[in-house]
């Protein structure tokens, strides 16, 4: 494999991955006196699944709300789609095709599962309240056509049998789907999931993962992931970040990680939870 070039290269299962997308350059994050990012580089190619792991505390959230722009480092540069990035706010990180789940689940739990995902369409939404209230036509026109993407997306996730019911009712691996189906409502060109299989049983998590693999797949989503279980990174990823007290340890593809001394010293030989 050829990493360095600069067109992109071809993976053990043949998928072509293209350029650089995002390219992080040097960041140093603190919160205080505290780094929780200290001086890390790498970058995401499009249509990669890119896995960002480490033990607990590592500094792997914080890197990925670095890259969805929520927090702005002290040091280093942002880069995205060949434009060095400024302080944004959430929604423009949203046009530029940037969406992400969470560690915590963060869903509506008196709304709907339709309804959940539908908020993920909203900074796509032309007509605003007071537009949608004078050309009514106008915005049920839009309306439907963002129901109509919403229900792929349903289906797509085979959630068709709970669209209606409330999201606080649903055991946790289907919350997880849900939150899924909402970041990707969003469209986005790059999905970010902070550990989408964390709390899930074996079965949930097979099924996350073949989603996550299908949704690289259909749509070409490039996906950056936090992953705590080793073996799900293994089989998903095809490049890995490896963060150790906010410093990057390692980074290849998973054979490679897998190798790397620093790492099996660092987190694969100890057990950190
Ligand atoms: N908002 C915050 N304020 C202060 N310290 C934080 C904050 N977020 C994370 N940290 C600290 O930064 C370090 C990295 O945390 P985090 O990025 O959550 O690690 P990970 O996701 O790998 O478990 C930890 O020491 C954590 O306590
Ligand atoms: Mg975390």
């Amino acid at each position: 494999m050829n990493q360095m070039n600069p067109e992109g290269y071809t993976t053990a299962d043949g998928r072509k991955i293209g350029g650089v997308l995002m390219e992080m350059k040097n960041i140093t994050l603190r919160f205080g006196g505290v780094a929780a990012i200290t001086d890390i580089s790498f970058d995401i190619r499009e249509g990669e699944i890119r896995a960002i792991i480490g033990p607990n505390g590592a500094g792997k959230s914080s890197m990925l709300n670095v890259i969805s722009g929520f927090y702005v480092p002290q040091e280093g540069e942002v880069w995205f789609k060949g434009y060095k990035r400024g302080p944004m706010k959430p929604y423009q990180v949203a046009r530029l095709g940037i969406a992400r789940t969470f560690q915590n689940i963060a869903l509506f739990d008196g709304m709907s599962v339709l309804d959940n995902i539908m908020t993920g369409r909203l900074t796509m939404m032309k007509s605003g309240l007071l537009s949608q209230a004078i050309w009514w036509g106008k915005a049920q026109r839009e309306e439907t056509e963002h129901r109509e993407k919403v229900e792929k997306i349903i289906d797509f996730l085979e959630i068709q049998d709970i669209r209606k019911t409330p999201v606080g009712r649903l055991p946790y691996g289907l919350k997880k789907r849900v939150e899924l189906a909402r970041a990707l409502a969003a469209e986005p060109r790059l999905l970010l999931l902070d550990e989408p299989m964390a709390g899930m049983n074996v079965e949930e998590k097979e099924d996350m993962s073949r989603f996550i693999l299908d949704v690289n797949d259909e749509f070409g989503t490039t996906i950056a992931l936090i992953e705590h279980d080793m073996g799900v990174v293994m089989d998903l990823s095809d490049r890995v970040v490896v963060m150790d007290y906010g410093k990057k340890i390692g980074d290849g593809t998973p054979d490679e990680v897998r190798s790397n001394q620093a790492v099996i010293d660092a987190y694969l030989g100890v057990s950190h939870d």
